[in-house]
């Protein structure tokens, strides 16, 4: 039996096999929606989500199965002081397979201990958030054909962003990637970050203004100033629209630059930049379904 807690639990070729996989299924769902006919996938959400959540039950239903679950907290029993242990050993009883977002850092990792059946991380804190990292990069793949020799720009909250600290993890693995992080001082890239990507000898550089970086990027990753990660209601409201890309930002850009951005977005992408062909973050959200899909079966041992 086998979790995914962490993007980097699966290698480089099991990755290509996945998002094969995925990329098979885009081409023709219909052939997949039967596969796991009679098998149930239970949704734990500790912590709000639209995304991650509606696109791993809309994966499960359109392979057929179907899904169990709780969207919050206080409407399961860990309003009545159950343990994440406990909980999973219950519903090891009730479902084959179990995707899990949790607002504290490693309780996926803690019921994976005591599950009987493949737990996912579906986000924990400010540290994972594997199957959007599995999305991201089945986005770029499908999108450029391949995953290596890119500038990637990542710009906004990098400091408790667990897509950007997930994201940097795989893509340290594909050769040529250039790193320009793009924060307030605040909201810069954890030390442990830069100290391995130093380790690894992968360049990377920090920097505040969005503008300067532009026309070096093969893509752009935004991501939102996440209100619910800061203690303190003030820094907040002086960070949170620290970037916005706009279209006049867009024109620096090269024209096969790709916008990505895990959503949900607040003020940082200017609506206007919707129907820029070069920004993919709606793409991005279709590719989740995709690669969760592909995911669901792998775990489950029914991906051939
Ligand atoms: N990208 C993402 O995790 O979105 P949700 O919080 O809506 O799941």
């Amino acid at each position: 039996m086998r979790h995914l807690m962490n993007p980097l639990d699966f290698s480089v070729e099991e990755l290509d096999r996945l998002f094969d996989l995925a990329n098979k299924i885009e081409k023709n769902p219909a052939e997949y929606a039967h596969v796991c006919d009679g098998k149930i996938l239970a949704t734990c959400f500790y912590e709000p989500s639209t995304r991650t959540r509606l696109s791993f039950e809309s994966a499960m239903t359109k392979l057929g199965g179907r899904v169990i679950g709780f969207a919050d907290a206080n409407s399961s029993s860990a309003a009545k002081g159950e343990s994440v242990s406990d909980t999973i050993r219950v519903i090891s009883c009730y479902a084959d397979i179990c995707a899990m977002r949790h607002p504290k850092e490693g309780a996926p990792m803690v019921a994976s201990e005591k599950s009987r059946i493949p737990v996912i991380n579906a986000g924990d804190g400010g540290h994972y958030h594997p199957t959007q990292t599995l999305t991201d990069l089945l986005t770029i793949r499908s999108l450029k054909g391949h995953l290596d020799g890119f500038t990637i720009g990542l710009c906004g909250d990098l400091k408790f962003g667990r897509t950007v600290h997930s994201l940097i993890n795989a893509l340290v693995r594909y050769p040529g990637t250039k790193f320009i992080f793009i924060s307030p001082e605040e909201l810069k890239v954890p030390d442990y970050i830069t100290e391995m990507l130093r380790e690894k000898n992968v360049p990377y550089e920090e920097v505040i203004r969005l503008e300067n970086v532009m026309p070096q990027l093969d893509m752009l990753y935004m991501t939102r100033v996440q209100k619910e990660r800061f203690f303190n209601e003030e820094d907040y409201v002086r960070l949170k629209d620290f970037y916005v890309l706009d279209t006049a930002k867009m024109e620096l850009a090269r024209e096969d630059m790709l916008v990505l951005h895990p959503l949900p977005r607040v003020n940082e992408i200017s609506v206007e930049v919707d129907d820029d062909p070069r920004a993919a973050y709606f793409r991005q959200a279709q590719y989740g379904v995709y690669v969760r899909m592909a995911l669901i079966m792998t775990l489950l041992g029914l991906a051939s």
